[in-house]
């Protein structure tokens, strides 16, 4: 299959499968009829490489704005349908409250902690983001400096403008690969291989792509410029011919066993939001379970992650770590996160603002504040380390709704 680049706008994924979507057939379109391959037709990308100051990452998406091209701003701004999932991630963090406690002789905090046998420097990670390539000319290379010079973990996703080997050699730190497993069996296998090969400590095996979703600020984009959003994983391997956009649309357990199998590494499933799922996910043998709605771009009116949370934690039962991302903008949201039982949460689109600005430096700075806030959220909190957050940390908003403070 030849890769339609437009097919971005309406996807993270470019998924292949042909949705009905604003009266169009994606699939159908093909890459000749939307996007003449000329330079003067591809949109400028920002190339920054600077300081950038931050008084809180919730001003990241409007400073970002003004230097995106608007393909890409609506790329990564945007949600499914009405976006109701990418508010509720965040609305879901704030119907908990943090337990104060002062006078705990807590001086210090040590934010550091071990996800999967790799140390990092606080309890986040940079969530897999396919086509930076929208967000700075260098793709995702100065996303994974910024997450490796913070002291961080990095998950670098299939469908990158970089291969994944050229990603993993911008850093010494820690790296997960992400794969969109795709159609052909023999591409998969291959990129399985070349992750191990090049050192990539696990897979991530993302579930909620069977189809292409409705992102409509992507949609109302059309005849907007394109980058060069051309995929850096290519096959190497004489004979197999497949695309890392061309990728499956009937994803089951299978496919955990095939991953595990093929790289001999930990597989992680991305994606899960019920406890039924997260049952299922450890009967087929995951290292982790990673709760996701994709920041709220595929299945619009689905649960914010941090609603399933508890009960996912609860059918868990500290067998595997437990990971969770969507909405993520503060110390506090990291704090909540963990005191309902995370082991670590990712963060996405802070990270492409980040590098929007700043380049590297600017992921950088994104993991630092965000790491500074945790810190001083602990120290209020009276938790001196990552494993003292503990679920009497946190209550639920509605309980101080109802009390009497006269
Ligand atoms: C621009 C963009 C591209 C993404 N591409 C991928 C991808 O290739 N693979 C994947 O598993 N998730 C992808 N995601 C979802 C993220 O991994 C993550 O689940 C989500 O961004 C977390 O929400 P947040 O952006 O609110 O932090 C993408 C998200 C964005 C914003």
């Amino acid at each position: 299959m030849s890769f339609n680049r437009r097919n971005l706008l309406f996807s993270s994924t470019g998924a292949a499968a042909a949705l009905s979507i604003a009266g169009q057939t994606l699939a159908q379109k093909s890459p000749a009829e939307s996007i003449p391959p000329t330079p003067a037709n591809t949109s400028s990308v920002p190339n920054n490489e600077k300081k950038i100051n931050i008084v809180t990452l919730r001003d990241l998406e409007a400073e970002a704005q003004k230097v995106m091209a608007p393909f890409g701003f609506a790329y990564v701004s945007g949600g499914a349908g009405d976006e109701w999932t990418m508010r509720e991630n965040m609305a879901a963090f704030d119907r908990w409250v943090i337990n104060a406690e002062f006078m705990n002789g807590t001086g210090s905090a040590d934010t550091s902690t071990t996800i999967l046998g790799s140390k990092i420097s606080y309890p986040v990670i940079t969530a897999p983001m396919g086509n930076q390539g929208s967000v700075h000319a260098q793709g995702d290379i100065p996303n994974v400096k910024g997450a490796g010079t913070a002291g961080t973990l990095y998950c670098v996703s299939s469908v990158a403008q970089q291969s994944l080997e050229d990603i993993a050699a911008a850093t010494d730190g820690p790296k997960w690969f992400q794969l969109y497993v795709p159609r052909d069996r023999g591409f998969a296998r291959e990129l399985l291989h070349r992750a191990k090969a090049t050192g990539y400590k696990a897979i991530i095996i993302t579930a909620d792509v069977d189809v292409t979703s409705n992102r409509e600020r992507s949609v109302r984009l059309q005849g907007a410029a394109l980058p060069n959003l051309s995929m850096g994983n290519v096959p190497k391997t004489p004979g197999v011919t497949g695309n890392a956009m061309d990728m499956k649309g009937d994803m089951s357990w299978s496919d955990i066993d095939f991953a595990r199998q093929e790289s001999g590494l930990p597989v992680i499933i991305k994606s899960i939001l019920s406890a039924k799922q997260a049952r299922q996910a450890l009967q087929g043998g995951v290292a982790a379970v990673w709760l996701s709605n994709h920041g709220g771009r595929q299945l619009d009116n689905s649960p914010a992650p941090t609603t399933m949370l508890p009960s996912v934690v609860a059918a868990v039962r500290g067998r595997v770590p437990v990971i969770i991302d969507g909405g993520i903008l503060r110390g506090q949201d990291v704090f909540r996160a963990l005191a309902l039982g995370a082991s670590v949460v990712a963060i996405g689109r802070p990270t492409l603002y980040g590098s929007a600005l700043g380049g590297a430096e600017g992921v950088e700075a994104v993991h630092t504040h965000l790491k500074n806030e945790l810190n001083m959220v602990m120290r209020l909190a009276g938790t001196p380390d990552v494993k003292s957050i503990k679920r009497d940390s946190v209550e639920r908003a509605e309980a101080f709704l109802a009390v009497d403070i006269t």
